[in-house]
């Protein structure tokens, strides 16, 4: 029986649970929690494992929707356990099961090794031929307000793997690099200051690669910090055959510059007005 008070209410959690020590196949258990206005699903979870059952897992860190640890399936949606409130996905009944298209370590905790080898392969960082410079730094490499915009909002991403399980492509191939990765190749590959399309162009044009998505854009959909991989992808996509047809044009990567350059080249940010009078 359901007790409900202005404040309060009973809320049916319906978690998956998996212990590969003792389960053949994963198993519904149902917990009630006691929920009031501004509960997150980490904070019902955080409930049933102090109060109704120890042996609970899943993983978190942050609690702000930062580390990207805590993502789950929830009511069939990959989301932020910690980003999610309670009471607005549900005045009822709450379904909670790890994210898809991964192994299950254990209930609500899945294996994310293939995201970060994935994300490894594509050599996610600054890659240069001059590595004099990149060993030994003389300056900084300039890059206008312009060229940040491009890719900025691929640096948005938190590697909770939310994309990639809701992603079609790669519910049916394991091996597909998969949104994330992609979406880290075209931040990369679009960075003024990076120099390796080259070298990343092999790692993403393979058979499991940026030509197996089919632009379902759920990765996109899903997203917890708005991130469009979907977008990534087909611009990876025209990037490469723009290269196959020799009509792309590689931009060398920006140089570093000596201090007197630096002040000269500095984007000058005008102080917005007052917005009270003194
Ligand atoms: Fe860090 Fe949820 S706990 S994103």
């Amino acid at each position: 029986m359901e007790k409900d008070t202005p404040q309060k209410r009973d809320i049916i959690f319906y978690i998956r649970r998996f212990d590969p020590e003792h389960d053949e196949a994963p198993w519904l258990q149902q917990f009630t929690v006691q929920v009031e206005r501004g509960m997150t699903i980490l904070d019902g979870l955080h409930q049933i494992k102090e109060t109704q059952d120890s042996s609970l897992a899943w993983r978190f860190s942050c609690r702000m929707g930062v580390c990207g640890s805590c993502a789950m399936l929830i009511n069939g949606k990959p989301a932020l356990a910690c980003n999610t409130q309670i009471l607005e996905v549900t005045n009822h009944i709450i379904t909670l099961a790890p994210l898809p298209n991964f192994a299950i370590i254990k209930d609500l905790v899945p294996d994310l090794r293939p995201l970060f080898e994935k994300h490894r392969y594509i050599h996610p960082y600054i890659k240069r031929e001059d590595l004099e410079e990149m060993t030994n730094p003389t300056g900084e490499y300039f890059q206008s307000p312009q060229e940040l915009e491009k890719y900025l909002q691929f640096t948005y991403c938190i590697k909770c793997g939310a994309c990639i399980a809701a992603c079609p492509t790669m519910a049916t191939d394991r091996e597909y690099l998969g949104p994330t990765a992609l979406a880290q190749a075209y931040r990369y590959n679009t960075d003024s200051r990076d120099g390796g399309f080259k070298a990343r162009k092999d790692m993403v044009e393979f058979p499991h690669g940026v030509f197996s998505c089919h632009y379902a854009g759920e990765c996109s959909r899903v997203c917890p910090k708005g991130v469009d991989p979907a977008r990534a992808i087909q611009l990876i996509k025209r990037e490469l055959v723009l290269d196959y047809l020799k009509l792309k044009r590689h931009k060398k990567p920006a140089l570093a510059l000596n201090p007197s350059e630096r002040e000269e080249q500095k984007p000058r940010t005008l102080a917005p007005p007052f917005t009270v009078e003194s």
